[in-house]
Formats: structure tokens, sequence, C-alpha cells
């Protein structure tokens, strides 16, 4: 060996140490190949812990009683609730992405089970491995079966779920629908019926607000359309977007949206759900965040405050998402993380989120006493239906796709093309699913 390469390797042997010592800093979470990073449990945790979502102002009730169980657990700690707001996080992953690329990432943050995390933070090897936590916290048989694969790659398992939601779900005030003298439509064909009859009575038929609202009503007009093995086979390729079935689907979308409120670009989900609360409109398809928002927020019963069914053509199928939070590389404190995914993960944090929150608890020993009859039943259908990803919530493709997809949809909005439409999304298709 010449001197030019003891040179060489000493220097690399100090860059590595140096690096290693470093112990998460800025610089070591860049520089190292840190793939195998796994979070350790932590029982005194302190310091700052700062997590990240999308779950502001009405969307709050349920984060902020979560947090309340994790004080009580960690009062060491010092918890910042950092949250912007924007129904499905349109806002919040655009300011979490410039974080986590200038390397400034918080505690935790919130992701989508699937290809959301997997397909966006997974892959650029921005995570850490949350199994020693799983291991740690008993939590490996506390899920459902198809939920941990959802969050794993590559031997890790990258976030901790915290609820489950259901996107195809359609919303009602049974009162209002019984003035108007109007069934709960179960199929497109009823419910075009119905909404005509609406219209011609002066009503909205159905409430609509932002593009990733429409996004939602898409995913719910193709599941209804294609039916479920169809609607899986777009997200794993077998199904071409520019397949006259799915021509079909954008041309039934553009029927549904037909019945929608002129206004619907400038209103958020909470807006399009208090049109049908105020009669203004008679229905609004949603995910069930908008049951938490109708208990918690306007404190209208389940059942007899406001009625739901599934989307239409959806009947036996559950249109599915995991909210999670998952932990990335570099952060300033992962003994708190650790901390902070435990409580996410734990039965007392479930059972305080999810009743406030709509969802059903991930977990599956929770105690279904404390859920409303909504819940209830929810948690029942997850239990025997078909189990589909939403496509508008990172379950079935990726953060590309989805926001390419949003851009397809603003032009259809404005075109109505659905010929156009279908070639656009097969494009995405080209780059993103094959
Ligand atoms: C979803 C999220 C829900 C709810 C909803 C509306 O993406 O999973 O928990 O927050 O957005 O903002």
């Amino acid at each position: 060996m010449n001197v030019k390469k003891i040179t060489l390797t000493v220097m690399v042997l100090i860059l590595t140490l140096a690096m290693v010592f470093a112990g998460g800093s800025k610089e070591t979470a860049s520089t190292m190949n840190m793939s195998d990073i796994k979070l350790q449990p932590s029982n005194n945790p302190s310091g700052k812990l700062e997590i990240f979502s999308w779950w502001a102002g009405d969307e709050g009730p349920a984060l902020e009683a979560l947090i309340k169980v994790f004080e009580r657990k960690y009062p060491s700690v010092d918890l910042i609730n950092a949250t912007v707001t924007g129904g499905s996080g349109v806002n919040a992953k655009a300011v979490l992405k410039t974080r986590m690329l200038g390397g400034e990432p918080p505690e935790a943050f919130q992701a989508h089970a699937g290809m959301e995390l997997i397909g966006t933070w997974v892959v650029a090897d921005k995570m850490m491995d949350l199994t020693p936590i799983f291991e740690k916290e008993d939590l490996l048989n506390k899920f459902p079966e198809t939920l941990i694969p959802l969050l794993s790659k590559d031997g890790g398992i990258w976030a901790m779920p915290v609820c489950v939601h259901k996107s195809n779900v359609m919303w009602y005030i049974p009162e209002n629908l019984k003035k108007w003298g109007v069934d709960v439509p179960r199929n497109f064909d009823e419910f075009i019926m119905v909404c005509d009859k609406l219209k011609s009575k002066g009503i909205i038929p159905l409430s609509m607000g932002t593009t990733w609202t429409a996004n939602e009503n898409w995913e719910n007009v193709a599941l209804g359309v294609l039916g479920p093995d169809d609607y899986n086979k777009l997200w794993n390729g077998e199904l071409r977007f520019d397949n006259p079935k799915v021509v079909n689907v954008w041309e039934t979308f553009a029927k549904v949206i037909s019945y929608t409120n002129t206004d619907a670009a400038s209103l958020s989900w909470q807006q399009a759900t208090d049109m049908v609360i105020n009669g203004k409109a008679a229905f609004n398809w949603m995910g069930d965040w908008a049951a938490g928002y109708m208990m918690t927020t306007k404190k209208l019963k389940a059942g007899t405050g406001f009625g739901w069914t599934n989307t239409p053509g959806t009947r036996g199928v559950f249109q599915f998402l995991s909210d999670s939070f998952g932990v990335p590389k570099g952060c300033k404190n992962p003994e708190a993380a650790a901390a902070w995914v435990a409580t996410c993960g734990s039965k007392e944090g479930q059972d305080a989120f999810n009743p406030l929150k709509g969802s059903i608890p991930a977990r599956i020993d929770a105690d279904m006493s404390l859920y409303s009859e909504y819940s209830k039943s929810a948690a029942k259908d997850f239990s025997k239906d078909i189990i589909v990803g939403s496509l508008a919530h990172g379950c079935v493709a990726s953060e590309g796709f989805a926001n390419d997809f949003s851009k397809v949809m603003e032009t259809f909005l404005n075109n109505k093309d659905a010929t156009n439409a279908s070639l656009m999304c097969q494009e995405l298709a080209d780059k993103y699913i094959r």
C-alpha cells in the first residue's frame, strides 16, 4: 500500500467516524447510507417533539385528544403540534416536502398507509424503521393483516397507523330527504332519478368542494362503475386508463358532477358538508371524517341527525385509507418520536382519537362501546366487505401520480372531455405505475 492510499484510507476512516459520532445531525442524515436505521423504543423521553399534520381547526379535536394521552404519559416532553390547514393535506404535504428536502424534518409526520408513504418517502430512504417499536409494544398482531403490508417494505415497517377511514360514503339528513319526498338511492340509476327530482324542486342534489374532493368523488365513481376487481387493476397496471371502461367512468363522473353546486372550487370539504346540514344540498360524498365533523363539531347524532350509505354501486366494498405517523431520518429527538408513535399505536391513544375523528380504530382490539352508531357500522363493514384502496388519500398511487391526477381533474372540470382525461391518465400510468 503506498502513502497516497494509506492517507486516503485514514481520511475515509476519520470521515466515517465523524459521521457516526455526529449522531442524528443533519449532515449525518444526508451523507450516510442509513437505510437500516431503526427507531429504538424509549422510556423516559424529554425535550421538544414536533408532530406535523393537517389536522387543524375542525379537524383538530381528535388529534388533541391523542396528544392529551401522550402528555399524561410523557410529561417531560414539550410537544409542538405543527399543523398546516387544508383538507387531505393539500398544503401540508407541500410544506413537508420543503422541510424534508431542506433538512428540517419534524420528529413525526402524518402520512397515508400505502403508496404515499412507501412510494414517496420510503423509496427515497427518508424514513426510520419502526419495527423495534412494534415489537416492544407488542403491536405486530394488533392490526388487521392487510394493514401492516401497506406500511412495510424491504423488511421494515415505516409508519404507525392511527385510524382506518372509509372514503365511499354518501351523507344526508334523513329528515330533509323525507321532507323532499326522496329515498336513499343505492345505485347510479336510482341516484340520477333522485337527483333529477331534487333538481326540479330547486334543491342542489350533491354538494362538492375543491379539486381534491372531486378526486375523491371520482374514485367513488370509478369503484361504482368498474367494480372492485377492475378498480384494483387500474393500480397494478392491468387495466389501462384509455380503456373504454375508464372513459365510461369519466362520463359517469361528468353526469354526477352535473348535479353539484357551481361554487365547488371555492369550498372546503367542511363547507360542502355544511350545505347538507343546512338543507341547501341533499347529499355529500366524503370520507368519514365528515362523520367526525358532524358529531364532534356540529353535535349531530349518527343515525338521526345524519344518515349515511355507500356511494352508488359500491355496496359491499370499503374504499379504505389509513392515517399513520412516520419518523423521518435526521429528526432531532428520536427518543420522543418513539414515544409518540408508541402512543399512536396504543389502545388508549386510538380509543381517544377515533371516536372523535369518525374513523374506526386501526387496532383490532379497541373498545367499540366508545364509538358512535356510524363507526360501529363502518367497523362491521370493514370486517366483512371487500377492501380497496383510496386514490385521493394516498393508498393506491404515489404522490407523483396523485398530484398530476389533480391537474387532469382540473382540466376535466373545465372541458368535461372524458376521452382526453382517460388519455392523460394513461400518460400518468405510463410514468408512475408501470
Ligand atoms: C384525509 C385524511 C383524513 C382527513 C381528510 C380531510 O387525507 O386521511 O384524516 O383529515 O384528509 O382533511
